[in-house]
């Protein structure tokens, strides 16, 4: 099908740009309408990329008036759901939105909710997935190459909803998506992060072990990291380590030593491109997205249970039950923590 989409792109500041990379390559893409409260933001992105779109400070405008069939929201993290859920109730087929998926852990199972009644496409941007080497690496996993999985070092910089959910998300890809069955955490909040308006440890350490038996061990943040962002995969014949752009550090199959991976030098614009086009593959063929919420949710579902481990003092067993809120903005929010002056 050759039909063009009448796509909306709701914020125009770092990650839309980036956005606007791949929905400019993508020909099924047409950009209707941009919106942004800093207007100048908005005008900017539309003349450097030519897009011709009509400009809007009101989302909730724009939505009316130009029904967008499909819109990627590049928002700060409180603002995905609520958004999310207004381009549902005015008839989007699509949305893609940036990650993590919200700030709470109840946010995120209603965006879940919405998506499966609504039939609503949500993906969320965990873009790395395309990148040439972690799709690669997958390939390597599945023929074997480093034998049965057995241990996977997770990390990343702070913090653990803002960047782990990158490295965690890889993580699941290289196990095959197979589920979490237990998590245990520990955070260091002797002082704290407050990106993109939500409250967080500056390290996290912790490990999560899958149903197949395979554990993670992660840290996100915090001194003494080997690896900056990625996942050191260990299996019984050999291992690799994978960064978050899927470029490759050391890597080794035991019973040939000659072997080295090849490096896949590309720019990470190419993953958006990749993303993208997925995106509007699945739309119209009803495929489940690479970047689908369902594989979002496992994710963050890690995520507040590792906070959910921290304010129990205890590992806690997955599905996570009894938890709505962000437990770490919860705990600091009740002064449980003891910040630096
Ligand atoms: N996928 C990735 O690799 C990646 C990397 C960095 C950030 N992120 C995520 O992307 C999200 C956005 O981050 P960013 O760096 O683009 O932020 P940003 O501040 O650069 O851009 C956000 C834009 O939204 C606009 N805005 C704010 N409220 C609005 C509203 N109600 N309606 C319309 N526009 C509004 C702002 O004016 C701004 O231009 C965050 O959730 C962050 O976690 C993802």
């Amino acid at each position: 099908m050759n039909r063009t989409f009448r796509t909306a792109l709701i914020g125009c500041g770092h990650r839309g740009r980036k956005h606007a990379v791949g929905l400019k390559e993508e020909q099924r893409c047409e950009i209707v309408a941009l919106v942004d409260v800093n207007r100048n933001a908005a005008e900017a992105l539309n003349s450097d990329f030519g897009f011709g779109a009509a400009i809007y400070e009101d989302y909730k405008e724009m939505l009316l008036k130009e029904k967008p069939e499909v819109v990627v929201v590049c928002l700060w993290t409180r603002l995905h759901f609520p958004v999310f859920k207004d381009c549902v109730n005015s008839g989007v087929r699509a949305v893609h939105c940036e990650k993590p998926m919200a700030h709470t852990w109840g946010d995120c199972l209603e965006m879940a909710r919405i998506a499966e009644e609504s039939g609503c496409q949500l993906t969320f941007s965990h873009q790395r997935r395309f990148a040439k080497g972690n799709m690669l690496v997958r390939e390597m996993i599945n023929k074997g190459q480093f034998g049965e999985l057995l241990r996977m070092d997770l990390y990343s910089p702070p913090n653990l909803l803002d960047c782990g959910t990158h490295t965690i998300d890889q993580a699941f890809s290289f196990n095959n998506e197979t589920p979490v069955k237990w998590v245990l955490g520990a955070v260091d909040a002797s002082d704290t992060l407050n990106w993109f308006d939500v409250r967080s440890e500056i390290t996290a350490v912790g490990t999560f072990v899958f149903e197949n038996g395979v554990r993670a061990n992660i840290q996100a943040g915090g001194p003494d990291q080997d690896m900056w962002g990625g996942v050191r995969v260990i299996g019984k014949k050999g291992f690799i380590e994978v960064f978050w752009d899927g470029n490759f550090g050391q890597a080794v199959v035991y019973d040939d030593p000659s072997w080295k991976p090849e490096q896949c030098d590309e720019k990470p614009d190419v993953q958006t491109v990749r993303m993208v086009k997925d995106i509007f593959d699945c739309l119209i063929s009803g495929k489940e997205p690479e970047l689908s919420y369902k594989k979002a949710l496992r994710t963050s579902e890690v995520i507040f249970a590792f906070y959910e481990s921290v304010r129990l003092n205890k590992r806690i067993e997955l599905p996570l039950k009894g938890v709505t809120d962000n437990p770490f903005i919860t705990m600091y929010e009740s002064g449980k923590f003891t910040i630096k002056k």
